[in-house]
């Protein structure tokens, strides 16, 4: 397996590999590696000849109060798990060779899907995730690129823009990887206490049973009241629990038969701030 940190390496590794008819599959990554990459990895293998794994922990996309200093950094055992799912080549660029010395002043808003559910609070975090994909998607050129519906704002937005710009690449949606216990994989979970540990599993449990409440035309605001009060007798801090349409992410008060909804929320346990969402046809 390759592991480059220049963009002029992987320029000449995915031209190499074109010429010889190849198709390129990418999962871009912050690294801290666990299953759920893995899972896009093998997807990746489903669709193309060539994987490339990008492992870049991008400053852009963290606000001034966030993680990014203890955002965990495992690039050996990355590697060792990439090679282990088949992966073809890593991307492990510094930051200076993807922005330079300076950081871009472009910056992205699609269609207003950045300013609901986590754009709320995290101010300019889509808009630092628009540049550094728009800038992979530029130097790897790849056929299809690998995306995981844990994080489904991302996935939504990233489609826009790839439709919005004519990006000539085709994303491919993996499903969530969960623990037996229901807790999605997240690169953060190693951040929870072990008694946190043993409370976050709610989070996925609580989401079902709302879906559920919803389906069976429970109230919305009721249902969702109600889980946030749930999670908050668990000491969980609620960011937002939300039910928004798939199309737009705009709030919805009410289902329609035949719609495509996201039942998505943000929740702290203690520091660690955890993600998940549930898509679903009413
Ligand atoms: P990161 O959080 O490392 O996630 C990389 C990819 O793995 C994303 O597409 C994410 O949705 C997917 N993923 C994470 N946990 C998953 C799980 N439990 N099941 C399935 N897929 C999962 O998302 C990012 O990095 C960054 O924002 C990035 C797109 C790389 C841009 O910097």
């Amino acid at each position: 397996m390759h592991v480059f940190q220049t963009k002029k390496e992987v320029i000449n590794w995915v031209n190499s590999r074109k010429k010889e008819d190849k198709t390129i599959g990418f999962v871009p990554t912050m690294g801290a590696l666990h299953s759920g990459h893995k899972s896009l990895m093998k997807l990746a293998q489903s669709h193309c000849d060539e994987i490339i794994v990008s492992i870049f922990v991008n400053p852009t996309q963290f606000g001034p109060n966030e993680d990014f200093n203890r955002y965990p950094r495992t690039l050996e055992a990355d590697c060792m798990l990439a090679k282990e799912a088949g992966v073809h080549a890593v991307f492990a660029p510094s930051a200076e060779e993807i922005y330079g010395h300076s950081h871009s002043k472009i910056t992205f808003s699609i269609n207003g899907l950045n300013t609901h559910l986590c754009g709320k609070t995290r101010s300019g975090h889509f808009e630092g995730v628009l540049l550094v994909v728009n800038k992979l998607l530029n130097v790897v050129q790849p056929h299809n690129a690998f995306f995981g519906k844990k994080d489904i704002q991302q996935c939504i937005i990233l489609q826009s823009m790839v439709k919005t710009l004519d990006i000539p690449v085709e994303l491919v949606l993996a499903e969530t990887v969960r623990e037996q216990d229901g807790l999605a994989l997240s690169s953060r979970n190693r951040y929870l206490s072990s008694s946190d540990r043993e409370k976050a599993p709610l989070i996925y449990k609580t989401l079902k049973a709302s879906k559920s409440s919803i389906l069976n035309r429970l109230s919305v605001s009721k249902v969702i009241t109600n889980a946030i009060n749930l999670l908050k007798e668990k000491d969980f801090l609620i960011d937002y629990i939300e039910l928004v349409n798939e199309s737009d992410l705009e709030p919805v008060s009410e289902i329609i038969v035949g719609k495509s909804y996201i039942l998505a929320c943000a929740v702290y346990l203690g520091t660690t701030r955890l993600i998940d969402n549930i898509l679903f046809k009413a």
